[in-house]
């Protein structure tokens, strides 16, 4: 397995230019299931995520191709089962339920099953399914999900921590092709299901409110092949002012879309980061000294739960007491014991970290536990004196497009390695 090796202490320097968005490329992939014609896809990152969802794609019969950053997939002839040796290793995969459900009115795929950072029920995307109409049984790992057609509906999707993210989408996608209006009400807000939105309509979809918590999607008879331009990755651009931050650097952050972030960048400026925004470039310095604030993960527009970890390493570095508070996951703090072997200074009480911030970091081995921890222990490193190596960096190679080249650029000290 392979580590990041990382001479710390470096102040990031220089421009770094973000990839498209992860979360954005997953759903707007399996969107392609909804017609038999050809689309493109552009700025899909190169990501083991995107190539898996590829992959997935096949197996259902879909071609796929990359070729110069964009994507080609073409769903002509395919079969409604996804092989649960791959949906089961990649949560996102669940997102190609609803283009099967509303494309071939039915579908077998396995339960995603849970992950470091929580349980991961799918509960609101089958309460959605049924809504429209669709029968649902789940047997051995697997859901079977069958229509004789699907009939737009009004329904609620809030669930204990709000809105779902890909449940939203998963919905949303079955309903471009039901018969009759679709009201999803506690719709999620996030920039990727609006990019979605977006592309679906370009696919010949009828939907409004994308953006706002109440989505209405007007059925069609079909829908036709699109091209897409993917939007920038808000969490890449956040991890990278964080690491700025961190750094005592000063960044140019291009190709980003501030609008997408601005719970983090409010945040960030209340913690002492100067932030200077002009079109699509962020330019991120730390300004005189760090403070300690406090961070509550909320559904979007709030702060996202996917920079949790990231703000965290930085607030290791701010003296004073800091609270960070996680309301969308059961257990997204795996990063605080990594952290504190860096010598950070944090501890858990129920859904909150308590970081006492201000002591330098001191380099140390560390274990990536998933995609934003990671992403957390490399900050940690690049801001501890001394050499870090973080261990099992395939879990970051899965969200961030050659993290370890990007930051190289940024003259850090940082190279990938052979876990001894
Ligand atoms: C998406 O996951 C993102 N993944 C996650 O990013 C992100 O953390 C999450 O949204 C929240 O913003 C992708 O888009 C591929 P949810 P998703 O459904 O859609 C509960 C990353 O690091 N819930 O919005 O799976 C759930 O347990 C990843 O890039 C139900 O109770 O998340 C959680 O507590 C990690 N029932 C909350 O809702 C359901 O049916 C939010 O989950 C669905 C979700």
């Amino acid at each position: 397995m392979e580590s990041f090796l990382i001479k710390g202490g470096v102040p990031l320097h220089g421009e770094v230019t973000i990839s498209g968005s992860k979360n954005a490329a997953l759903p707007i992939m399996a969107a392609t299931l909804l017609t038999d014609e050809p689309c493109v896809i552009r700025g899909v990152p190169h990501l083991s995520d995107t190539h898996f969802m590829a992959e997935i794609l096949k197996s259902l019969g879909a071609e796929a191709n990359f070729h110069n950053g964009s994507l080609a997939i073409r769903a002509k002839k395919i079969r409604g089962y996804a092989d649960y040796e791959l949906v089961r290793k990649m949560r996102g995969s669940i997102c190609v339920a609803g283009p099967l459900l509303a494309r071939l009115r039915q579908t077998r795929i396995s339960l995603p099953g849970g992950c470091v950072i929580g349980a991961r029920p799918i509960n609101l995307h089958l309460k959605g399914f049924e809504a429209l109409g669709a029968k649902i049984k789940i047997d051995g790992g697997y859901v079977d999900a069958s229509a004789k057609k699907l009939a737009g509906s009004t329904m609620f999707l809030g669930g204990r921590a709000g809105s779902t993210v890909l449940g939203t989408a998963n919905v949303m996608m079955a309903a471009t092709l039901a018969d009759g209006v679709t009201v999803i009400e506690s719709a999620a807000c996030e920039p990727e299901v609006v990019d979605l939105a977006n592309f679906l309509n370009a696919m010949g979809a009828d939907i409004s409110g994308a953006g706002s918590p109440t989505l209405t999607i007007s059925g069609v008879n079909e829908l036709h092949g699109a091209e897409h331009e993917i939007i920038p990755d808000r969490i890449e651009t956040a991890t990278f002012a964080i690491a700025a931050a961190a750094t005592n650097g000063e960044v140019t952050i291009k190709n980003c879309r501030a609008d997408h972030l601005r719970a983090v960048l409010d945040k960030l400026g209340d913690a002492g980061v100067s932030i200077r925004q002009s079109g699509d470039n962020l330019a991120v310095r730390r300004g005189k000294r760090l403070r300690a604030v406090d961070v509550t993960t909320l559904p979007y527009p709030g702060f996202p739960t996917d920079a949790q970890a990231q703000m965290s390493a930085l607030l290791a570095l701010a003296p004073g007491i800091s609270i960070i508070t996680e309301r969308i996951f059961e257990s997204r703090f795996m990063h605080v014991s990594e952290l504190a072997r860096l010598g950070a200074d944090m501890e858990i009480e129920g859904p909150s970290a308590i970081v006492k911030g201000g002591r330098p970091l001191s380099g140390a081995p560390v274990m990536a536990s998933d995609l934003r921890a990671s992403a957390a222990l490399v900050i940690g490193g690049l801001a501890a004196k001394g050499q870090t190596q973080v261990n099992r960096i395939y879990h970051l190679d899965r969200g961030y497009e050659r993290m370890d080249v990007k930051l190289r650029k940024l003259g850090a000290r940082i190279r990938r390695v052979e876990e001894e």
